[in-house]
């Protein structure tokens, strides 16, 4: 049966754990496995701008050999010039995968279930798994472990968040969400992540003030408050979430040497400072390296 990367609440720690040994592996030599994917071919199907996502998919493409069709929202105009369920089976027919970056989750699942290829998820409204895994593995990087720290996520309960919650669950790392009333993660993505969590000896807990969530916080890390596609709520959320700031008063509570993280694109002056965006223990950009480094092994435990 074909694999797809949908979420990652479909992979066990040990998958997790193989992913992260396999991508030690290509960080250390970018040329290693160079003609892996010789021949094969990755469509990027995405209704959303990005920069991150294309790019490191794009170079983690040609470093394993392999090659990258584009298709941007007015090239297949999903859903609206053809049903989905169409351009999978289409596309099922040229390429080996398909990255899906869309709007409403539904459609990265009805791709997966009419493509006979794998389907990557590159970003829905509900999750972003590439970017939290590849998270995961930046945290370990630079902590030599998972177990027993704290990550408290600040801001908006959004599709970043709930990937998080589940790549947290999943590894036993411990994760604080502070948000404004009625922007919570999903509250089965929650209710889920904390059995899982449970299970590893580790906790997951809701917060609705800031200050008590980061309280000696390992890692802080937060995300715009106005995602893609949500643009015409800008004012109300810049009114709700603006106690949610992740700035110098707020990583004063935290431990001392605790990471500063955030996906990227970043709002300056809205969710994070500039000075704290800034700082010395800010990693955004290995963050953003290490989307390359997990997705060309990720791609490689799907294609081979
Ligand atoms: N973090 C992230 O996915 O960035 P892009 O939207 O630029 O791809
Ligand atoms: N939550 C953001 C993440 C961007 C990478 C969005 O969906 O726009």
């Amino acid at each position: 049966m074909k694999k797809d990367f949908i979420s990652i609440k479909d992979l066990t720690e040990k998958d997790i754990q193989e992913i992260f040994i396999l991508t030690d592996r290509l960080k250390k030599d970018k040329l290693k496995f160079r003609n892996i994917l010789k021949g094969k071919v990755l469509a990027l199907v995405f209704q959303k701008p990005s920069n991150r996502t294309r790019v490191s998919f794009e170079v983690g493409m040609y470093q394993l050999g392999g090659y990258t069709i584009y298709l941007g929202p007015q090239e297949i105009n999903l859903g609206v010039r053809e049903p989905i369920k169409d351009v999978a089976r289409t596309l099922s027919r040229y390429v080996d995968a398909i990255v899906l970056r869309t709007f409403a989750h539904k459609n990265v699942v009805e791709m997966a279930e009419y493509a006979d290829i794998p389907v990557i998820n590159g970003l829905s409204d509900f999750l972003h798994p590439c970017q939290a895994l590849s998270d995961i593995y930046t945290i370990r990087e630079k902590k030599k472990t998972l177990k027993g720290l704290l990550l408290a996520f600040v801001g908006d309960g959004n599709n970043v968040c709930n990937s998080l919650l589940y790549a947290s669950a999943k590894t036993g790392l411990n994760m604080h969400v502070a948000v404004p009333l009625g922007y919570e993660p999903d509250k089965n993505v929650l209710e889920e992540a904390k059995r899982i969590a449970h299970s590893k000896n580790a906790s997951i807990k809701l917060f609705y003030s800031p200050e008590k969530a980061v309280k000696n916080a390992d890692i802080l890390y937060t995300d715009v408050w106005i995602s893609m596609g949500q643009e015409k709520e800008k004012e109300i959320r810049k009114k709700r979430f603006k106690n949610f700031q992740l700035n110098s008063s707020l990583v004063r509570l935290a431990k001392k040497d605790a990471l500063i993280m955030h996906c990227l694109p970043a709002h300056r002056n809205e969710e994070i400072t500039e000075e704290v965006i800034e700082a010395k223990n800010s990693i955004v950009f290995e963050q953003a390296e290490n989307r390359l480094h997990v997705q060309k092994a990720i791609l490689i435990k799907l294609l081979r």
